[in-house]
């Protein structure tokens, strides 16, 4: 579905959760973590069941593992397409990276080559997750901390080869662009000149922490920082109508913070 004017969000997180199914909180959509959700009955169904009467619902996944050679995993597309049938999500996404292999998850959203080897892997597997969820799929650029030699196509080239093999829309995390171009040393407004504008659909805000060697990790664990809203700026004048959310996965702050940062992502553009 695309929203016919900007939406803007938070993920469910559990610290939140009795403000959020008690409806109080004022967002236009709520974004969880599918895996979370994926299970039958018990506490997770009550919860999001809850939280749906009040708030449209996007589901993120972090475990599809996009970049796997052997194809995805059956079972888990069928218990996501159970959970999508019975919320009606707003979108579903998951991350262009792998995240396991031989039946094992390693919890991480690990990098691939920008190929066209992996081109053809990732566009077969989005075309199996698509058929198998019956719906389109948001596809998540990821944070990078090392290139391949393989590749041959920047990021935003191998997402518009994505779009236009498979028809997915992109989920564009404002953030990883930040620090993957911290990481790689490239400037992040030219990482925006091959992105496929019409296919994205959703933002995502968050904030990183500086590791040793001064490289960005992807932690999710602090507010927006000035960069990233520069760079939310340049995203906002260039995307068209899209869901926009705050993603904060550690250091969970009181939802008051979440939705000052989220009033920051709502203003005029001019202000951005
Ligand atoms: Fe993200």
């Amino acid at each position: 579905m695309i929203p016919p004017s900007c939406l803007f969000g938070l993920g469910l997180r559990r610290p939140h959760h009795a403000e959020f199914l008690a409806g109080r909180v004022k967002v236009d959509f709520v974004e969880v973590i599918s895996e979370n959700f994926m299970v039958d009955g018990g506490r997770p169904a009550a919860v999001l069941a809850g939280v749906r009467r009040h708030y449209p619902v996007a589901l993120h996944g972090v475990s599809m593992s996009l970049g796997t050679a052997t194809g995805l995993n059956p079972a888990y597309l069928a218990r996501l397409r159970a959970l999508a049938d019975a919320i009606d999500p707003l979108f579903v996404s998951d991350h262009l990276a792998w995240t396991g292999i031989d039946g094992v998850n390693s919890h991480d959203l690990l990098p691939l080559p920008y190929s066209e080897e992996a081109l053809a892997v990732v566009a077969r597997n989005i075309d199996q997750a698509q058929a198998a969820l019956g719906r389109p799929l948001l596809i998540e650029n990821p944070s990078t901390y090392l290139d391949f030699h393989a590749s041959c196509m920047g990021e935003g080239e191998f997402l518009a080869a994505l779009v236009a093999r498979t028809g997915c829309g992109l989920l564009l995390d404002v953030n990883n662009i930040h620090v993957s171009a911290h990481n790689h040393g490239r400037d992040p407004l030219a990482e925006l000149a091959a992105i496929p504008w019409p296919a994205v659909r959703q933002l995502h805000l968050a904030g990183p922490s500086r590791g040793h060697d001064g490289l960005l990790i992807d932690t999710h664990d602090s507010p927006v920082p000035a960069p990233v809203w520069a760079l939310y700026g340049e995203v906002r004048r260039r995307a068209g109508p899209v869901a926009v959310m705050i993603e904060r996965d550690d250091d969970i702050p009181p939802l008051t913070d979440l939705l000052d940062e989220l009033a920051l992502a709502r203003a005029p553009l001019a202000a951005a």
